[in-house]
Protein backbone atom coordinates (compact mmCIF):
# COMPACT_ATOMS: atom_id res chain seq x y z
CA UNK A 1 0.00 0.00 0.00
CA UNK A 2 0.98 3.31 -0.99
CA UNK A 3 0.74 5.92 1.32
CA UNK A 4 0.19 9.76 1.05
CA UNK A 5 2.96 10.79 4.06
CA UNK A 6 5.28 9.28 5.99
CA UNK A 7 5.48 11.04 9.76
CA UNK A 8 7.88 9.80 12.20
CA UNK A 9 7.85 10.57 16.06
CA UNK A 10 11.11 9.92 18.53
CA UNK A 11 10.34 9.11 21.32
CA UNK A 12 7.62 6.24 22.16
CA UNK A 13 6.28 7.74 25.44
CA UNK A 14 3.34 8.80 26.92
CA UNK A 15 3.33 11.50 24.65
CA UNK A 16 4.56 10.18 21.30
CA UNK A 17 2.60 6.95 21.94
CA UNK A 18 -1.11 7.79 22.16
CA UNK A 19 -0.70 10.78 20.15
CA UNK A 20 0.80 8.92 17.15
CA UNK A 21 -2.05 6.32 17.68
CA UNK A 22 -4.66 8.73 17.36
CA UNK A 23 -2.73 10.44 13.83
CA UNK A 24 -2.75 7.00 12.54
CA UNK A 25 -6.35 6.27 13.83
CA UNK A 26 -7.63 9.32 12.04
CA UNK A 27 -5.82 9.58 9.68
CA UNK A 28 -5.54 5.89 7.46
CA UNK A 29 -4.11 7.67 4.11
CA UNK A 30 -0.47 8.36 6.53
CA UNK A 31 1.76 5.76 7.43
CA UNK A 32 3.02 6.70 11.42
CA UNK A 33 6.03 5.28 12.69
CA UNK A 34 7.12 5.29 16.33
CA UNK A 35 10.70 5.00 17.26
CA UNK A 36 12.35 4.88 20.37
CA UNK A 37 15.84 4.26 21.60
CA UNK A 38 14.15 1.82 24.12
CA UNK A 39 13.76 -1.45 22.46
CA UNK A 40 12.29 -3.08 25.79
CA UNK A 41 9.41 0.33 25.14
CA UNK A 42 9.02 -0.81 21.26
CA UNK A 43 8.49 -4.55 22.07
CA UNK A 44 5.57 -3.81 24.23
CA UNK A 45 4.69 -1.14 22.17
CA UNK A 46 4.27 -4.16 19.51
CA UNK A 47 3.05 -6.65 22.15
CA UNK A 48 -0.78 -6.80 23.86
CA UNK A 49 0.74 -5.60 26.75
CA UNK A 50 1.17 -2.09 25.75
CA UNK A 51 3.96 0.08 27.92
CA UNK A 52 1.39 2.77 29.57
CA UNK A 53 -2.03 2.28 30.41
CA UNK A 54 -4.56 4.91 29.16
CA UNK A 55 -8.35 4.16 28.77
CA UNK A 56 -9.28 3.77 24.86
CA UNK A 57 -5.97 3.26 23.96
CA UNK A 58 -5.60 -0.60 23.66
CA UNK A 59 -8.81 -0.59 21.17
CA UNK A 60 -6.72 2.32 18.56
CA UNK A 61 -3.40 0.65 18.72
CA UNK A 62 -5.53 -2.69 17.90
CA UNK A 63 -7.20 -0.92 14.92
CA UNK A 64 -4.16 0.63 13.46
CA UNK A 65 -0.83 -1.20 14.54
CA UNK A 66 0.25 -3.51 11.33
CA UNK A 67 -2.01 -1.10 9.29
CA UNK A 68 -0.51 2.42 9.53
CA UNK A 69 0.59 2.79 12.32
CA UNK A 70 4.27 1.12 13.45
CA UNK A 71 6.64 0.68 16.65
CA UNK A 72 10.65 0.62 15.35
CA UNK A 73 13.63 0.77 16.58
CA UNK A 74 15.27 1.67 12.90
CA UNK A 75 15.56 5.19 13.98
CA UNK A 76 17.74 6.09 10.91
CA UNK A 77 15.64 4.23 8.64
CA UNK A 78 12.69 6.28 10.48
CA UNK A 79 14.19 9.60 9.58
CA UNK A 80 15.58 8.79 5.80
CA UNK A 81 12.05 8.06 4.88
CA UNK A 82 9.82 10.96 6.88
CA UNK A 83 8.41 14.00 5.39
CA UNK A 84 7.21 15.26 9.24
CA UNK A 85 8.72 14.20 12.13
CA UNK A 86 7.66 15.00 15.22
CA UNK A 87 10.39 15.08 18.28
CA UNK A 88 8.55 13.48 21.57
CA UNK A 89 11.71 12.49 23.75
CA UNK A 90 11.72 13.16 27.37
CA UNK A 91 12.79 16.77 28.39
CA UNK A 92 13.41 16.54 32.44
CA UNK A 93 14.61 18.80 34.63
CA UNK A 94 18.56 19.29 35.05
CA UNK A 95 20.19 17.19 37.67
CA UNK A 96 23.63 18.58 37.14
CA UNK A 97 25.37 21.57 36.02
CA UNK A 98 24.24 25.20 35.57
CA UNK A 99 20.37 25.31 36.30
CA UNK A 100 20.33 21.95 38.00
CA UNK A 101 16.89 21.11 39.82
CA UNK A 102 14.99 24.03 37.54
CA UNK A 103 16.10 24.17 33.97
CA UNK A 104 14.99 21.55 31.18
CA UNK A 105 17.57 19.09 30.36
CA UNK A 106 17.96 19.20 26.66
CA UNK A 107 20.75 16.58 26.12
CA UNK A 108 18.45 13.83 24.67
CA UNK A 109 16.83 16.53 22.61
CA UNK A 110 20.16 17.57 21.01
CA UNK A 111 21.19 14.34 20.31
CA UNK A 112 18.00 13.87 18.65
CA UNK A 113 18.51 16.86 16.50
CA UNK A 114 22.19 16.01 15.43
CA UNK A 115 20.76 12.62 14.49
CA UNK A 116 18.12 13.91 12.04
CA UNK A 117 20.83 15.97 10.61
CA UNK A 118 23.17 13.39 10.20
CA UNK A 119 20.27 10.39 8.25
CA UNK A 120 18.02 13.42 6.46
CA UNK A 121 18.79 13.05 2.81
CA UNK A 122 15.52 15.43 1.94
CA UNK A 123 13.63 18.55 3.13
CA UNK A 124 11.70 16.97 6.39
CA UNK A 125 9.50 19.44 9.24
CA UNK A 126 10.38 19.27 12.48
CA UNK A 127 7.61 19.31 15.22
CA UNK A 128 8.52 20.04 18.25
CA UNK A 129 6.00 18.05 20.71
CA UNK A 130 8.11 17.70 23.57
CA UNK A 131 7.93 20.82 25.92
CA UNK A 132 10.66 23.03 25.78
CA UNK A 133 11.78 25.99 27.08
CA UNK A 134 11.25 29.04 24.93
CA UNK A 135 13.60 29.36 22.18
CA UNK A 136 14.23 25.94 21.92
CA UNK A 137 13.81 26.17 17.92
CA UNK A 138 16.24 28.80 17.34
CA UNK A 139 18.86 25.59 19.01
CA UNK A 140 17.43 22.95 16.75
CA UNK A 141 17.60 25.14 13.42
CA UNK A 142 21.17 25.45 14.12
CA UNK A 143 22.00 22.45 15.40
CA UNK A 144 20.21 21.07 11.82
CA UNK A 145 21.97 23.45 9.76
CA UNK A 146 25.56 23.31 11.31
CA UNK A 147 26.53 20.81 8.43
CA UNK A 148 27.60 21.69 4.98
CA UNK A 149 24.21 19.89 2.81
CA UNK A 150 21.72 21.14 1.09
CA UNK A 151 18.70 19.62 2.98
CA UNK A 152 16.20 22.33 4.26
CA UNK A 153 14.50 21.59 7.58
CA UNK A 154 11.47 23.83 8.83
CA UNK A 155 10.88 23.43 12.53
CA UNK A 156 7.72 23.81 13.97
CA UNK A 157 5.86 23.98 17.14
CA UNK A 158 3.06 21.78 18.28
CA UNK A 159 2.73 20.93 21.86
CA UNK A 160 0.58 18.48 23.69
CA UNK A 161 -1.84 19.50 25.97
CA UNK A 162 -3.38 16.11 26.78
CA UNK A 163 -3.89 14.76 30.41
CA UNK A 164 -3.28 11.61 31.55
CA UNK A 165 -6.11 9.07 32.24
CA UNK A 166 -8.20 11.14 29.36
CA UNK A 167 -5.22 11.02 26.65
CA UNK A 168 -7.48 9.34 23.77
CA UNK A 169 -10.74 12.13 24.92
CA UNK A 170 -8.12 14.47 24.95
CA UNK A 171 -6.41 13.82 21.32
CA UNK A 172 -9.46 12.92 20.09
CA UNK A 173 -11.77 16.21 21.11
CA UNK A 174 -9.07 18.89 21.99
CA UNK A 175 -9.82 22.11 23.65
CA UNK A 176 -7.42 23.24 20.73
CA UNK A 177 -4.07 22.08 18.71
CA UNK A 178 -1.69 25.00 18.75
CA UNK A 179 0.60 25.17 15.31
CA UNK A 180 3.71 27.51 16.23
CA UNK A 181 5.85 28.69 12.78
CA UNK A 182 8.68 31.29 11.47
CA UNK A 183 6.74 33.29 9.87
CA UNK A 184 8.60 32.90 6.80
CA UNK A 185 6.81 31.25 3.16
CA UNK A 186 8.91 28.07 4.01
CA UNK A 187 7.67 28.62 7.93
CA UNK A 188 3.65 29.22 6.76
CA UNK A 189 3.99 25.77 4.21
CA UNK A 190 5.34 23.48 7.22
CA UNK A 191 2.66 25.13 9.40
CA UNK A 192 -0.32 24.53 6.62
CA UNK A 193 0.85 20.68 6.84
CA UNK A 194 0.48 20.63 10.26
CA UNK A 195 -2.65 22.08 9.99
CA UNK A 196 -3.98 19.10 7.31
CA UNK A 197 -3.33 16.77 9.46
CA UNK A 198 -5.21 17.83 12.50
CA UNK A 199 -8.56 18.71 9.93
CA UNK A 200 -8.67 14.92 9.37
CA UNK A 201 -10.89 15.39 12.82
CA UNK A 202 -9.95 18.46 14.46
CA UNK A 203 -12.63 21.56 13.62
CA UNK A 204 -10.76 24.22 12.27
CA UNK A 205 -12.02 27.00 14.60
CA UNK A 206 -9.87 24.81 17.46
CA UNK A 207 -6.93 25.06 15.14
CA UNK A 208 -4.44 28.20 16.45
CA UNK A 209 -1.95 29.43 14.49
CA UNK A 210 0.93 31.59 16.66
CA UNK A 211 4.40 32.41 15.93
CA UNK A 212 6.75 29.91 16.96
CA UNK A 213 7.64 31.56 20.43
CA UNK A 214 4.38 32.28 21.47
CA UNK A 215 3.58 28.24 21.22
CA UNK A 216 6.55 26.83 23.06
CA UNK A 217 6.22 29.59 25.69
CA UNK A 218 1.92 29.08 26.15
CA UNK A 219 2.61 25.49 26.72
CA UNK A 220 4.60 26.09 29.76
CA UNK A 221 2.40 29.33 31.08
CA UNK A 222 -0.97 26.82 30.20
CA UNK A 223 0.70 24.18 32.99
CA UNK A 224 1.67 26.84 35.03
CA UNK A 225 -1.49 28.37 35.17
CA UNK A 226 -3.37 24.92 36.11
CA UNK A 227 -0.87 24.16 38.47
CA UNK A 228 -1.68 27.61 40.19
CA UNK A 229 -5.25 27.07 40.11
CA UNK A 230 -4.59 24.06 42.40
CA UNK A 231 -1.87 25.49 44.42
CA UNK A 232 -4.28 28.80 45.04
CA UNK A 233 -6.93 26.12 46.30
CA UNK A 234 -4.37 24.13 48.53
CA UNK A 235 -3.39 27.02 50.20
CA UNK A 236 -6.56 28.25 50.86
CA UNK A 237 -7.45 24.58 52.38
CA UNK A 238 -4.69 25.37 55.45
CA UNK A 239 -7.02 28.23 56.69
CA UNK A 240 -10.20 26.41 56.22
CA UNK A 241 -8.59 24.05 58.92
CA UNK A 242 -8.34 26.23 61.40
CA UNK A 243 -11.49 28.46 60.49
CA UNK A 244 -13.86 25.64 60.29
CA UNK A 245 -14.76 26.86 56.67
CA UNK A 246 -14.87 24.09 54.18
CA UNK A 247 -13.07 24.19 50.97
CA UNK A 248 -15.74 22.25 48.98
CA UNK A 249 -18.36 25.04 49.81
CA UNK A 250 -15.59 27.46 49.01
CA UNK A 251 -14.27 26.32 45.45
CA UNK A 252 -17.88 26.12 44.36
CA UNK A 253 -18.94 29.86 45.93
CA UNK A 254 -15.37 30.53 44.40
CA UNK A 255 -15.96 28.36 41.00
CA UNK A 256 -19.38 29.57 39.62
CA UNK A 257 -17.86 32.94 39.42
CA UNK A 258 -18.26 32.76 35.36
CA UNK A 259 -14.80 34.79 34.85
CA UNK A 260 -13.14 32.15 37.48
CA UNK A 261 -14.71 28.72 36.12
CA UNK A 262 -15.07 26.17 38.09
CA UNK A 263 -12.59 23.35 37.08
CA UNK A 264 -9.30 22.47 38.72
CA UNK A 265 -10.39 23.67 41.99
CA UNK A 266 -10.00 20.12 43.60
CA UNK A 267 -8.25 20.51 47.21
CA UNK A 268 -5.66 17.73 46.90
CA UNK A 269 -2.56 16.85 49.17
CA UNK A 270 -0.57 18.12 46.40
CA UNK A 271 -0.49 17.89 43.08
CA UNK A 272 1.77 15.45 40.83
CA UNK A 273 2.83 14.21 37.46
CA UNK A 274 5.58 14.38 35.01
CA UNK A 275 4.69 18.17 33.56
CA UNK A 276 3.79 20.64 36.07
CA UNK A 277 6.29 20.77 38.17
CA UNK A 278 9.20 20.49 36.05
CA UNK A 279 7.35 23.09 33.62
CA UNK A 280 6.83 25.67 36.03
CA UNK A 281 10.62 25.17 37.31
CA UNK A 282 11.78 25.53 33.59
CA UNK A 283 9.79 28.82 33.59
CA UNK A 284 11.00 30.01 36.76
CA UNK A 285 14.52 29.13 35.26
CA UNK A 286 14.14 31.32 32.06
CA UNK A 287 12.83 34.16 33.88
CA UNK A 288 15.87 34.45 36.09
CA UNK A 289 18.04 34.06 32.86
CA UNK A 290 16.48 37.03 31.45
CA UNK A 291 16.54 38.83 34.88
CA UNK A 292 12.84 38.75 35.66
CA UNK A 293 13.30 37.78 39.15
CA UNK A 294 9.94 39.07 40.29
CA UNK A 295 8.41 36.82 37.83
CA UNK A 296 9.99 34.14 38.95
CA UNK A 297 9.55 34.12 43.18
CA UNK A 298 5.98 34.58 41.96
CA UNK A 299 5.82 31.35 39.98
CA UNK A 300 8.14 30.12 42.13
CA UNK A 301 5.21 30.15 44.68
CA UNK A 302 3.22 27.59 42.86
CA UNK A 303 5.60 25.15 43.68
CA UNK A 304 6.44 25.89 47.21
CA UNK A 305 2.87 25.59 48.45
CA UNK A 306 2.88 22.24 46.75
CA UNK A 307 5.14 21.22 48.94
CA UNK A 308 4.01 22.73 52.03
CA UNK A 309 0.92 20.86 51.27
CA UNK A 310 2.67 17.44 51.47
CA UNK A 311 4.52 18.35 54.19
CA UNK A 312 1.14 19.25 55.92
CA UNK A 313 -0.62 15.81 55.00
CA UNK A 314 2.36 14.16 56.92
CA UNK A 315 2.41 16.02 60.00
CA UNK A 316 -1.60 16.11 60.07
CA UNK A 317 -1.65 12.42 60.38
CA UNK A 318 1.29 12.45 62.92
CA UNK A 319 -0.56 14.74 65.20
CA UNK A 320 -3.53 13.41 64.93
CA UNK A 321 -2.50 10.02 65.25
CA UNK A 322 -1.16 10.99 68.93
CA UNK A 323 2.30 12.24 67.40
CA UNK A 324 3.98 9.27 66.95
CA UNK A 325 3.45 6.59 64.20
CA UNK A 326 6.45 4.36 64.94
CA UNK A 327 5.07 0.62 64.33
CA UNK A 328 2.07 2.03 62.87
CA UNK A 329 0.62 -0.07 59.92
CA UNK A 330 -1.08 2.91 57.37
CA UNK A 331 -2.41 1.85 53.92
CA UNK A 332 -2.08 4.41 51.12
CA UNK A 333 -5.30 4.34 48.79
CA UNK A 334 -3.55 5.12 45.65
CA UNK A 335 -0.21 5.54 44.74
CA UNK A 336 -0.45 6.69 40.95
CA UNK A 337 -0.73 10.77 40.49
CA UNK A 338 -3.91 10.87 40.09
CA UNK A 339 -6.82 8.78 38.72
CA UNK A 340 -7.22 5.94 35.84
CA UNK A 341 -3.16 6.39 35.12
CA UNK A 342 -0.10 3.64 36.52
CA UNK A 343 2.35 6.62 36.25
CA UNK A 344 3.26 7.18 39.54
CA UNK A 345 6.11 10.42 38.62
CA UNK A 346 6.50 13.23 40.95
CA UNK A 347 2.89 11.47 42.62
CA UNK A 348 2.62 12.74 45.89
CA UNK A 349 2.36 9.50 47.77
CA UNK A 350 6.09 8.96 46.37
CA UNK A 351 6.95 11.97 49.10
CA UNK A 352 4.20 10.86 51.44
CA UNK A 353 5.16 7.34 51.92
CA UNK A 354 9.02 8.29 52.46
CA UNK A 355 7.95 10.51 55.37
CA UNK A 356 5.59 8.07 56.67
CA UNK A 357 8.73 5.33 57.07
CA UNK A 358 11.04 8.32 58.14
CA UNK A 359 8.53 8.36 61.21
CA UNK A 360 9.34 4.24 61.49
CA UNK A 361 5.48 3.73 60.29
CA UNK A 362 4.88 0.23 58.67
CA UNK A 363 2.96 0.52 55.12
CA UNK A 364 0.90 -0.94 52.97
CA UNK A 365 0.34 0.52 49.28
CA UNK A 366 -3.23 -0.88 47.02
CA UNK A 367 -3.79 1.08 43.63
CA UNK A 368 -5.00 -0.95 41.26
CA UNK A 369 -2.48 0.43 38.33
CA UNK A 370 0.71 1.55 39.61
CA UNK A 371 2.14 -1.05 42.05
CA UNK A 372 5.02 -2.19 39.64
CA UNK A 373 5.56 1.96 39.63
CA UNK A 374 5.65 2.50 43.33
CA UNK A 375 7.42 -0.45 44.18
CA UNK A 376 10.15 0.71 41.67
CA UNK A 377 9.54 4.22 43.49
CA UNK A 378 10.25 3.07 46.71
CA UNK A 379 12.72 0.76 46.33
CA UNK A 380 15.87 0.47 48.38
CA UNK A 381 13.76 2.58 50.98
CA UNK A 382 14.66 0.89 54.48
CA UNK A 383 11.33 -0.35 56.04
CA UNK A 384 7.97 -2.07 56.36
CA UNK A 385 6.05 -2.01 53.38
CA UNK A 386 4.10 -4.56 51.22
CA UNK A 387 1.93 -4.04 48.26
CA UNK A 388 -1.32 -5.69 48.26
CA UNK A 389 -3.87 -5.17 45.06
CA UNK A 390 -7.06 -5.78 46.67
CA UNK A 391 -8.04 -2.69 49.10
CA UNK A 392 -9.98 -4.59 51.89
CA UNK A 393 -6.87 -7.16 52.57
CA UNK A 394 -4.23 -3.85 52.32
CA UNK A 395 -6.34 -2.24 54.81
CA UNK A 396 -6.87 -5.20 56.87
CA UNK A 397 -5.65 -4.67 60.91
CA UNK A 398 -4.17 -1.03 59.53
CA UNK A 399 -4.15 1.90 62.32
CA UNK A 400 -5.56 4.15 59.52
CA UNK A 401 -5.82 4.30 55.87
CA UNK A 402 -5.12 7.39 53.70
CA UNK A 403 -6.00 8.49 50.43
CA UNK A 404 -3.85 9.39 47.89
CA UNK A 405 -5.74 8.79 44.75
CA UNK A 406 -8.90 9.51 43.49
CA UNK A 407 -9.86 6.17 41.84
CA UNK A 408 -13.74 5.72 41.58
CA UNK A 409 -13.14 1.85 42.77
CA UNK A 410 -12.29 3.89 46.10
CA UNK A 411 -15.85 5.71 46.61
CA UNK A 412 -18.34 2.47 46.71
CA UNK A 413 -15.59 0.30 48.86
CA UNK A 414 -17.58 -1.23 51.77
CA UNK A 415 -16.10 0.72 54.79
CA UNK A 416 -17.87 -0.80 57.36
CA UNK A 417 -16.36 -4.28 56.47
CA UNK A 418 -13.00 -2.16 56.71
CA UNK A 419 -13.38 -0.45 59.81
CA UNK A 420 -14.25 -4.04 61.17
CA UNK A 421 -10.87 -5.19 60.22
CA UNK A 422 -8.91 -2.54 61.25
CA UNK A 423 -6.93 -1.77 64.72
CA UNK A 424 -8.85 0.59 67.08
CA UNK A 425 -9.23 3.83 66.73
CA UNK A 426 -9.18 3.88 62.95
CA UNK A 427 -8.42 6.93 61.16
CA UNK A 428 -9.01 8.01 57.64
CA UNK A 429 -7.01 10.81 55.71
CA UNK A 430 -8.79 11.50 52.64
CA UNK A 431 -6.06 13.40 50.47
CA UNK A 432 -8.84 13.90 47.69
CA UNK A 433 -11.82 14.34 49.61
CA UNK A 434 -13.51 11.69 47.90
CA UNK A 435 -15.33 9.58 50.56
CA UNK A 436 -18.58 10.30 52.43
CA UNK A 437 -17.00 11.66 55.41
CA UNK A 438 -20.00 11.83 57.57
CA UNK A 439 -20.95 8.13 57.02
CA UNK A 440 -17.27 7.20 58.14
CA UNK A 441 -17.88 9.05 60.72
CA UNK A 442 -20.97 7.26 61.79
CA UNK A 443 -18.97 3.56 61.15
CA UNK A 444 -16.65 4.89 63.50
CA UNK A 445 -13.81 6.54 61.87
CA UNK A 446 -11.84 9.61 62.77
CA UNK A 447 -12.13 11.28 59.75
CA UNK A 448 -9.51 13.73 58.66
CA UNK A 449 -10.42 15.45 55.82
CA UNK A 450 -8.48 18.60 53.49
CA UNK A 451 -9.69 22.03 53.91
CA UNK A 452 -12.73 20.70 56.47
CA UNK A 453 -13.41 20.71 59.92
CA UNK A 454 -11.98 16.33 61.17
CA UNK A 455 -14.86 14.33 62.83
CA UNK A 456 -13.63 12.12 65.42
CA UNK A 457 -14.58 9.63 68.29
CA UNK A 458 -12.11 12.14 71.03
C1 LIG B 1 6.76 14.06 26.89
C2 LIG B 1 7.63 15.22 26.48
O1 LIG B 1 8.70 14.79 25.78
C3 LIG B 1 7.95 16.10 27.64
O2 LIG B 1 8.76 17.15 27.26
C4 LIG B 1 6.65 16.63 28.11
O3 LIG B 1 6.83 17.57 29.13
C5 LIG B 1 5.79 15.51 28.56
O4 LIG B 1 5.63 14.59 27.53
P1 LIG B 1 6.79 11.73 27.93
O5 LIG B 1 6.19 11.23 26.67
O6 LIG B 1 5.95 11.78 29.15
O7 LIG B 1 7.38 13.18 27.69
O8 LIG B 1 8.16 11.07 28.25
P2 LIG B 1 8.52 9.55 28.33
O9 LIG B 1 7.31 8.75 28.60
O10 LIG B 1 9.70 9.48 29.22
O11 LIG B 1 8.94 9.22 26.82
C6 LIG B 1 10.05 9.67 26.17
C7 LIG B 1 10.56 8.54 25.29
O12 LIG B 1 11.62 9.03 24.49
C8 LIG B 1 11.10 7.33 26.05
O13 LIG B 1 10.45 6.17 25.63
C9 LIG B 1 12.58 7.31 25.70
O14 LIG B 1 13.12 6.01 25.62
C10 LIG B 1 12.59 8.01 24.36
N1 LIG B 1 13.88 8.59 24.01
C11 LIG B 1 14.53 9.37 24.89
C12 LIG B 1 14.42 8.35 22.76
O15 LIG B 1 13.83 7.64 21.95
N2 LIG B 1 15.60 8.93 22.43
C13 LIG B 1 16.31 9.68 23.31
O16 LIG B 1 17.38 10.16 22.98
C14 LIG B 1 15.74 9.93 24.58
C1 LIG C 1 -1.13 18.13 32.81
C2 LIG C 1 -2.01 19.08 32.00
O1 LIG C 1 -3.37 18.99 32.46
C3 LIG C 1 -1.92 18.76 30.52
O2 LIG C 1 -2.67 19.69 29.77
C4 LIG C 1 -0.47 18.77 30.09
O3 LIG C 1 -0.36 18.40 28.74
C5 LIG C 1 0.36 17.83 30.95
O4 LIG C 1 0.21 18.17 32.33
P1 LIG C 1 -1.40 15.65 33.73
O5 LIG C 1 -0.19 15.95 34.54
O6 LIG C 1 -1.45 14.40 32.95
O7 LIG C 1 -1.68 16.84 32.68
O8 LIG C 1 -2.67 15.63 34.69
P2 LIG C 1 -3.65 16.71 35.34
O9 LIG C 1 -5.02 16.21 35.20
O10 LIG C 1 -3.40 18.08 34.89
O11 LIG C 1 -3.28 16.58 36.90
C6 LIG C 1 -2.02 16.97 37.41
C7 LIG C 1 -2.03 16.85 38.91
O12 LIG C 1 -2.88 17.82 39.50
C8 LIG C 1 -2.52 15.50 39.43
O13 LIG C 1 -1.72 15.08 40.51
C9 LIG C 1 -3.93 15.80 39.87
O14 LIG C 1 -4.41 14.91 40.85
C10 LIG C 1 -3.76 17.20 40.42
N1 LIG C 1 -5.04 17.96 40.46
C11 LIG C 1 -5.71 18.25 39.31
C12 LIG C 1 -5.50 18.44 41.68
O15 LIG C 1 -4.88 18.22 42.73
N2 LIG C 1 -6.66 19.18 41.69
C13 LIG C 1 -7.36 19.47 40.56
O16 LIG C 1 -8.40 20.15 40.66
C14 LIG C 1 -6.87 18.99 39.34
Amino acid sequence: MTFKKNILCIGAGYVGGPTMAMIAYKCPQYKVTVVDTNPTRIAEWNSDDLPIYEPGLDEIVKATRGRNLFFSTEIERGIKEAEIIFVSVNTPTKTFGAGAGMAADLQYWEKTASQIRNCAESHKIIVEKSTLPVKTALAMERILTSQENDTHFDVVSNPEFLAEGTAIKDLEDPDRVLIGSRETQSGFKARDELVEIYTNWVPKERIITSNIWSSELSKLVANAFLSQRISSINSITALCEKTEADITEVAKAVGTDSRVGNKFLNASVGFGGSCFKKDILNLVYLCRHYGLNEVASYWEGVVRINEYQKERFVLNILSAMFNTLAGKKICLLGFAFKANTGDTRESPAIFIAKKLIEEKAELVITDPEALNNARIDLDGIEGKISYIEDPYEASDGCDAIAVMTEWEIYKSLDFEKIYRSMFKPAFIFDGRNILDHKRLFEIGFNVFPIGKPSLTHF
